[in-house]
């Protein structure tokens, strides 16, 4: 079976540093996927590539068998891959709603595009944007929060309200940076909930995280980075007692 997304040989260089060399992953469909790896890794920069935020040095890229290396971030999304972002990127001035319905019409185009189209909405297509944003607002469990500004939300309400505003585009793969960064224990039971609601919900995820116990809870596999290299790749309980991996980055983390 093709894998729903497949990097390869990807290197990525800024200037004279080479921060992704020859990576290889493949990410099958239906998977809670993690990537892991210590900080500089290059977690984030192969994220970039397989959102369109950045392009490959070298290597190819490929969702549902079709390579589409060098497409804009926004092309990536209109095809179904949706992220979040390390530092919480919202609109301030923009209701949570509103927030999320930008997401609902990632599929037209452009951010600005999607916000230059939002404000001209028709009425019914409105209708239909708020009603589908109401529904993952719903699905991350900010319900209660409605009336405030992103703002006045605490930073793991951001973070929420980051995914929901992804997964209102209808991604098939969703990329999730970090979520789990400042959140205290109960915040992290939440979320490990709410990962897996989404790939039940049909969606796959890549998973960046530096919280190890929620990634060998809901990882279904794990691919470990180490100064822009995969040193392993497989099943969590497999990863966990891999020598290689232990020594650059679980240490006696676990
Ligand atoms: N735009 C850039 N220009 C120059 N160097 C960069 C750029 N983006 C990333 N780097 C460098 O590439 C390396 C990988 O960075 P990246 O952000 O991908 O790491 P990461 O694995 O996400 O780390 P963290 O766990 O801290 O988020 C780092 O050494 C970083 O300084
Ligand atoms: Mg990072």
């Amino acid at each position: 079976m093709t894998a729903l997304l497949v990097a390869d040989a990807i290197s990525k260089r800024f200037g004279g540093y080479l921060a992704l060399a020859d990576v290889g992953v493949q990410i099958r469909a239906g998977d809670i996927h993690a990537l892991i790896g210590p900080n500089g890794a290059g977690k984030t920069t192969l994220f970039n590539i397989i959102s369109g935020v950045a392009v490959p040095t070298a290597g190819r890229i490929a969702f549902q068998g079709q390579d589409y290396t060098g497409r804009r971030a926004d092309q990536v999304l209109a095809m179904g891959v949706a992220r979040n972002f390390q530092h919480v990127r919202l609109f301030p001035g923009l209701s949570i709603v509103e927030n999320v319905m930008i997401g609902c019409h990632a599929r037209m185009g452009s951010l600005l595009q999607e916000l230059l189209s939002y404000v001209r909405l028709e009425p019914r297509a409105e209708r239909d944007a708020r009603d589908r944003a109401l529904e993952v607002i719903n699905f991350v469990g900010l319900q209660g929060r409605i009336a405030m500004l992103p703002g006045e939300l605490t930073l793991v309400d951001q973070r929420r309200l980051e995914i929901a505003r992804a997964l209102a585009s209808g991604p098939q793969l969703l990329l999730l940076d970090e979520p789990a960064a400042g959140m205290n224990p109960s915040e992290v039971n939440q979320l490990d909930t709410l990962i897996r609601q989404i790939r039940d919900s049909g969606i796959t995820v890549l998973l960046v995280e530096h919280h190890t116990r929620l990634v060998m809870a809901v990882a279904d596999r794990v691919t470990v980075l180490s100064a822009g290299r995969v040193i392993a790749d497989g099943p969590p309980s497999i990863i966990q007692r891999d020598e290689a991996v232990i020594t650059a980055y679980l240490g006696d983390s676990q």
